[in-house]
Order: C-alpha cells, then sequence, then structure tokens
C-alpha cells in the first residue's frame, strides 16, 4: 500500500545572501507545495567560526532523514584555514551527493537568447574535487590529483540516461578532455558510452574547450551535457549567462535517496545585507526538488510560472529587491 507523507526540507541558509534568498524561497515553496515541513539546520562559514566545523554532524543528519535539503551559499576564505572544509563540498561528499544537475532556459526579458533549453549533468564527487593536493620538492612544486572512477562514471552516466529518459530528452554531449587526459577522460567518455549504447539517445562528445566555444556561439544546440567536476563547475557558470545570470541559475545535487538544492551563486560578499538579492535561483531550486525529489511535477510548475509571469509583468522598480520579486512571484502563484 501506498503511504502518502507530506514532503519534509531542511532548510540550510548558510552565509551571505543565503540569508536573504533561503527564506524568500521557503516563503514561496510553502505556498506552492501544501503540507511541506520545514526543519532548520545550520552550515557554512558563520557556522566554522560559531562551533569550528563548516557543517555539524546535526545538519548532515538533519538533511539525511529529510530525504531534501536547500542550502543558500558559503563563504569561503582562498587560502588554507586549518580545520576548515567548504560547507558544500563536506555536503556533497558527505551525502555522496553524486550528480549536479544544472538546467539552464531562456526566461523572458532577462535572458540575451530565446531558444536556450539545456541541462547540465556535473559528475559532483570527484575528479579535482577531491582536494589531493601536495608539495613535492621542498615546496616548490604543488600537486593535484585528479580522480576518475570507472564506479562514479557509470553512476553519473545511469544518472543522466534516467534524466534524459523522464524529460523526453534526445541528445547527449560527453564533454571531456580525452585527447590530454586519455587515462582519466577515456575511462569517463568510454563509461557513459557503455550506459547509453542502445539506449536510442544521440550521443556525441566535444573537448571541453570547443565546447566551451559553442556554449557562447550557439547555446541553444545543447540539450543534455555530461561532464566531470570542474569542467561542469566551469561550463555551469557560461551557461548560466544565457539563463539571464547567476541570480536565476539554479541547481541540485542529487544522490540515492537524498538531495540538495542550491542556487549556483555564492554569498556574495559585495551586496549581501542590502536586500537586492535576486532570489529567483533559490527558488527555481526548490522547484528542482519538487520536480525530481518529491515528483511534483504540478508544483514544480506552478513555481517556474509564477517566476516567468513575475519576470514578464514587473518592471524594473518592482524588480530591484528581494522583497518585492518575493512578493510578486507568490502573488503569481
Ligand atoms: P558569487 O556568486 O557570490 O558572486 C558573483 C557576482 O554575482 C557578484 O557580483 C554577486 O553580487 C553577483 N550575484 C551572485 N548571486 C546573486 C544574486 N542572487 N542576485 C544578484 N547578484 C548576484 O561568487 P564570488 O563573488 O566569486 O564568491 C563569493 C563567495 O561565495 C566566495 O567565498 C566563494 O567561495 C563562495 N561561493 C559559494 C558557492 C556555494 O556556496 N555554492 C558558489 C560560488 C561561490
Ligand atoms: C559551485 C561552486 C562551488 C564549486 C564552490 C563554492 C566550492 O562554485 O557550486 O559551482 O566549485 O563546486
Ligand atoms: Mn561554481
Amino acid at each position: 500500500m501506498n503511504r502518502i507523507t507530506a514532503p519534509q526540507l531542511c532548510v540550510i541558509p548558510g552565509d551571505g545572501i543565503g540569508q536573504e534568498v533561503i527564506p524568500a524561497a521557503v516563503a514561496v515553496l510553502t505556498a506552492a507545495i501544501p503540507h511541506l515541513q520545514i526543519v532548520m539546520a545550520e552550515a557554512g562559514w558563520g557556522t566554522f567560526e560559531k562551533v569550528g566545523v563548516s557543517v555539524p554532524e546535526e545538519t548532515l543528519t538533519a538533511v539525511r532523514e529529510c530525504g531534501a535539503g536547500l542550502f543558500g551559499a558559503v563563504s569561503s576564505p582562498s587560502h588554507k584555514v586549518a580545520g576548515y572544509r567548504s560547507a558544500i563540498l563536506a555536503m556533497r561528499q558527505e551525502l555522496d551527493l553524486y550528480a549536479n544537475i544544472r538546467p539552464v532556459q531562456s526566461w523572458p526579458r532577462v535572458s540575451p537568447r530565446l531558444d536556450v533549453d539545456m541541462i547540465i549533468v556535473r559528475e559532483n564527487t570527484e575528479g579535482l574535487y577531491v582536494g589531493r593536493e601536495r608539495w613535492e620538492d621542498g615546496g616548490d612544486t604543488a600537486v593535484a590529483e585528479r580522480l576518475i572512477t570507472r564506479r562514479a562514471s557509470l553512476r553519473i552516466a545511469q544518472k543522466t540516461l534516467e534524466l534524459m529518459q523522464r524529460q523526453n530528452r534526445h541528445k547527449l554531449t560527453i564533454v571531456h578532455k580525452a585527447n590530454v587526459l586519455p587515462l582519466t577522460d577515456g575511462l569517463f567518455r568510454d563509461s557513459v558510452r557503455e550506459v547509453f549504447a542502445g539506449a536510442g539517445i544521440t550521443v556525441e562528445e566535444l573537448l571541453v574547450d570547443v565546447a566551451a566555444l559553442k556554449m557562447v556561439a550557439a547555446p541553444e544546440s545543447f540539450d543534455v551535457i555530461v561532464t566531470t567536476n570542474l569542467f561542469g563547475d566551469i561550463l555551469s557558470d557560461a551557461a548560466a549567462h544565457w539563463g539571464g545570470g547567476l541570480g536565476l541559475a539554479a541547481s541540485l545535487n542529487w544522490g540515492d535517496g537524498v538531495a540538495l538544492a542550491e542556487p549556483v551563486h555564492g554569498s556574495a560578499p559585495d551586496i549581501a545585507g542590502k536586500g537586492v538579492a535576486n532570489p529567483i535561483a533559490a527558488i527555481l531550486s526548490g522547484a528542482l526538488l519538487a520536480r525530481y525529489v518529491w515528483g511534483l511535477e504540478e508544483g514544480a510548475g506552478r513555481v517556474e510560472t509564477a517566476v516567468a509571469r513575475t519576470l514578464v509583468h514587473e518592471t524594473y522598480p518592482q524588480l530591484t529587491t528581494t522583497q518585492a520579486i518575493t512578493h510578486s512571484i507568490l502573488a503569481s502563484l
């Protein structure tokens, strides 16, 4: 017998504008999704300064128990701080959130092009992000290991295939650099091809440099991209331009049985505390949870339609503060 349970969401605002955009997203999600239960938790640089860890064990437990989280952003220093680990990287690793789904589509008025509709699937646990850096040569050489495993490559490919079947998408582009890195990127590429063999989906491949050119020159030609961690990080920021910029770029870190939605942007210290951060990326990230994790396509669609209406109907004074944008989206739901 199917037992219908209310969706649960662990909310982690984090640092900087995370504290502003996440409450906005929670307001919209609770209005759009009946019976959504909210559990609050902490992570980030502020948490590290307070308790000495960026992600307390209770936060990981809360996300696991809810099965879904919404995270704002973290501020990370770009020098090494003893004992500190970026909260988002720690959560991706600890919760084994191995796929990072980053859809980019054209939105009315804010997108520089009308016909972009792609999903970037970024491997989220390995590559250069394993963080294995070390000194050699008495401190004159710094080495970073880039790890690619068959297991992680096969499972990201499998997740991509399931997503494409579910969303009725037909063309996959594998982005890699196997001409220079034949072992690591060759393994990634071959693993993806193995999973897609006979699936009835067109599979093409592009070297990452040409993919970057195409992302600038012909973004509408992409359907779904699957790639390794750092290439996905870089390409998804570039792609975000076509969706109206970082203020609209949503993402979903997705593992088996647990997911963490998160706007692609960071803590934006230059505008934090001013009440001008765009909450749409956080709101659309919440819609990704509704669609992919809770299976609430209608709820996700309602949120996205309300965002589109706001972009079409509101003009500039109404679109310049976090609060005004949130009110307009709530009114359009
Ligand atoms: P950022 O994304 O915070 O900001 C880049 C630029 O975009 C800034 O000018 C900012 O004002 C603007 N911007 C970002 N989000 C916006 C929004 N919602 N509305 C309006 N403008 C917005 O990137 P950054 O400045 O390179 O990094 C700042 C800090 O955030 C760093 O400590 C970095 O490590 C961290 N960061 C965290 C995440 C994350 O938590 N997932 C992602 C990227 C960067
Ligand atoms: C992102 C961010 C993170 C990343 C940073 C904050 C560690 O840029 O989510 O894209 O590099 O993955
Ligand atoms: Mn990034």
